[in-house]
C-alpha cells in the first residue's frame, strides 16, 4: 500500500474520498464546518441539523455532486483539549476501516490541527490506518464482491513545515505497523501451520530479510543443554521442540535479553483444558511472536541497542508420552521444579530461557508470556500484568507503554507470595493454588533469573482478544511489538 504526506489544499485531492477531521469544542466545530463548507462546496446538513457534533467516535458520510471529491467522511476528534495520540489513532482506523467497507481503494485523509508536532500527528494516523486495515483472512475464499484491499492512503496538510520529519515519523511508524501486523499473522496462524519448526522457520527468515542472526537449536542440541523444561513441555508432542537465538545490533554493548513464550498451541497436556475456547490456545505463543516482530522492527530501523531473542518453542500435547503431573524437571541452571499441573508449562519453558540469558550478561531481560488465565482475570484485555525485579525498568515500561497505549501494569511480588510455590520434593512447584495466579507464575520465574534486571510481561489478556477494538481485531493483537521498539528506541 502506499502511503504518503502531501502539502496540498482539501480542494485539489485526486481522491473520490476524503476524511476530514473535526473538534467538538463549539466554536471551533463551527470554523471548521465553515471552512469545509466554503471548500468544498456542500453544505454540512448533519452539522446544521445537530446530528453530527464532532464527538469522539462519531462519523457521518457527506456527499457532494462535484466532479472529483464525491466522498466526504467527517469524522469526530472529541474535545481540543483530550486529544492525545489515541484520539489520533482511533480516528485513523475508523476513517480507514469505513473507507474500505465503502470500497475505496485510493482516499485522502486531511490532518487536524493540532497542539501536537504535525510529526508524532502522522505517525498516529499512519499506526490507526495501517493496524485498523488489518484483518486476518488469507485462508477466507475471496467473494467477487468483497472490498478489495487499500491502494493508498494519502495524508495531506496545507501547513508548510517539517516535511521531512513528518515523513520520518511515518516511516518508522509504518514499520512498527508492520511488524505488529507480522506479530499478529505469527499468532492468528492455526497450530497446524505454526508449530515450533515453522516458528523457528519464521524467525529465521525475517533474519535473513533483515540482517540480524538467527540460531535454532534443535531436539538434539537441546537435550545436550540440559533444558528440561522444553523437552518436558513437547514430549507428548509429535512436533519436536525448537529454541530460537536471535542476535542484533552493536556486540560492544551489555544487551537487552528478550525472551518469548512461544508454546505453538497448548491443550494443557494430561491437565488437559476444557474443550470450550481452548482454540484460542493456537495464540499460546504470541510472546514469541511479538519478539520476531520486536526484531523485524528494530533491525529496520537500525535502531543503536544489542539485543538478543530467545524463543522456547513447543507444543503441549496429551499423550502416552507426555509430560505428568507429578514429574520431576531439572532446568537449564540445575533446578528443579515438580509438575504438579501440565497446563502450567509455559513457566517450565521460560525456566530454561531465564538461566540461558545469563551468559549474555544482559543490561536487562523482558520476558513476554501469555502466561495466566488469572491477569485476564485481574486486568482484563486492557493492561498486561507487569512483574520484576527492577523499578527503573518498571518505569521505563510503563512509560514506553503510555505512549504507544501497550498499558502495563504492575503487580506486586511481596515475599508472602513465594511460599505457595514450595514443593516437598523439588526446588520448586509450578503451580501456587487458587489465588494471585499471576503473582506466583511470576515468583516460579524468578527462582531462575539470573544478576541481571528483569520484568515479566503477563500478556495473556492484551495479546488474546475475544472482540475487536478501534485498530484491533478479534484475536491476536501483536502486543509487545510496539511498547518494546519504543523501550528501545529509548534506551541508552
Ligand atoms: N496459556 C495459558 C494461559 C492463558 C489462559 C493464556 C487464557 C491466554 C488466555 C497457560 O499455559 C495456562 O494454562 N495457565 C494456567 C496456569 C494454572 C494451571 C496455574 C491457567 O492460567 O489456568
Ligand atoms: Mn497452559
Ligand atoms: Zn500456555
Amino acid at each position: 500500500m502506499i502511503l504518503e504526506f502531501k502539502q496540498t489544499s482539501l480542494r485539489s485531492s485526486p481522491d473520490k474520498l476524503i476524511v476530514v477531521f473535526v473538534h467538538q469544542d463549539k466554536r471551533l466545530f463551527k470554523s471548521e464546518i465553515a471552512a469545509l463548507s466554503k471548500k468544498l462546496g456542500i453544505r454540512v446538513q448533519a452539522a446544521e441539523a445537530g446530528d453530527f457534533t464532532g464527538k469522539h467516535g462519531e462519523s457521518v458520510i457527506l456527499y457532494s455532486d462535484r466532479k472529483i471529491v464525491r466522498r466526504v467522511i467527517l469524522v469526530g476528534l472529541g474535545e481540543w483539549n483530550k486529544l492525545s495520540a489515541e484520539t489520533y489513532r482511533r480516528a485513523a482506523a475508523g476513517a480507514a476501516r469505513k473507507a474500505h467497507t465503502l470500497k475505496e481503494r485510493r482516499i485522502t485523509m486531511f490532518l487536524p490541527a493540532s497542539k501536537a508536532n504535525a510529526a508524532s500527528v502522522a505517525a498516529a494516523f499512519t499506526e490507526g490506518a495501517l493496524l485498523g486495515l488489518y484483518k486476518f483472512d488469507k485462508y477466507i475464499s475471496k467473494k467477487s464482491d468483497a472490498p478489495q484491499p487499500m491502494e493508498a492512503i494519502t495524508f495531506c496538510s496545507e501547513g508548510r513545515a517539517g516535511l521531512a520529519a513528518i515523513q520520518g515519523a511515518m516511516k518508522r511508524a509504518r514499520v512498527i505497523s508492520e511488524a505488529t501486523i507480522l506479530a499478529r499473522d505469527l499468532a492468528n496462524a492455526p497450530g497446524n501451520e505454526i508449530y515450533p519448526e515453522t516458528l523457528a522457520e519464521a524467525a529465521r527468515i525475517s533474519a535473513e530479510r533483515n540482517g540480524f542472526a538467527a540460531t535454532i537449536l534443535d531436539e538434539r542440541a537441546i537435550r545436550e543443554l540440559g533444558m528440561g523444561g522444553v523437552l518436558g513441555v513437547s514430549q507428548g508432542s509429535a512436533r519436536p521442540p525448537r529454541f530460537v537465538v536471535l542476535e542484533y545490533g552493536d556486540k560492544k554493548k551489555r544487551p537487552v535479553v528478550l525472551i518469548g513464550k512461544g508454546v505453538t498451541f497448548d491443550s494443557g497436556g494430561i491437565s488437559i483444558k476444557p474443550a470450550a475456547g481452548m482454540a484460542e490456545m493456537k495464540m499460546d505463543m504470541s510472546g514469541a511472536a511479538s519478539v520476531v516482530g520486536t526484531f523485524e522492527a528494530i533491525s529496520r530501523l537500525k535502531l543503536p541497542v544489542h539485543v538478543i531473542g530467545l524463543i522456547p518453542a513447543v507444543e503441549n500435547m496429551p499423550s502416552g508420552s507426555s509430560i505428568r503431573p507429578g514429574d520431576i524437571i531439572r532446568h537449564f541452571n540445575g533446578k528443579t521444579s515438580e509438575v504438579d499441573n501440565t497446563d502450567a508449562e509455559g513457566r517450565l519453558i521460560l525456566a530454561d530461557a531465564l538461566g540461558y540469558a545469563e551468559q549474555f550478561k544482559p543490561a536487562a531481560v523482558i520476558d513476554l508470556a501469555t502466561l495466566t488465565g488469572a491477569v485476564v482475570v485481574a486486568l482484563g484485555h486492557h493492561a498486561a500484568g507487569m512483574l520484576g525485579n527492577d523499578e527503573t525498568l518498571m518505569s521505563q515500561l510503563e512509560r514506553a507503554g503510555t505512549s504507544t497505549y501497550e498499558r502495563v501494569w504492575k503487580l506486586p511480588m511481596f515475599e508472602e507470595y513465594e511460599r505457595l510455590i514450595k514443593s516437598d520434593v523439588a526446588d520448586v512447584k509450578n503451580v501456587g493454588g487458587r489465588w494471585a495466579g499471576s503473582i506466583t507464575g511470576a515468583w516460579f520465574l524468578k527462582k531462575f533469573i539470573g544478576a541481571y534486571k528483569w520484568v515479566h510481561l503477563d500478556i495473556a489478556g492484551t495479546a488474546i482478544l475475544e472482540e475487536s477494538g478501534y485498530y484491533t481485531q478479534k484475536g491476536a493483537s501483536g502486543f509487545g511489538v510496539r511498547i518494546l521498539t519504543e523501550f528501545l528506541t529509548q534506551w541508552k
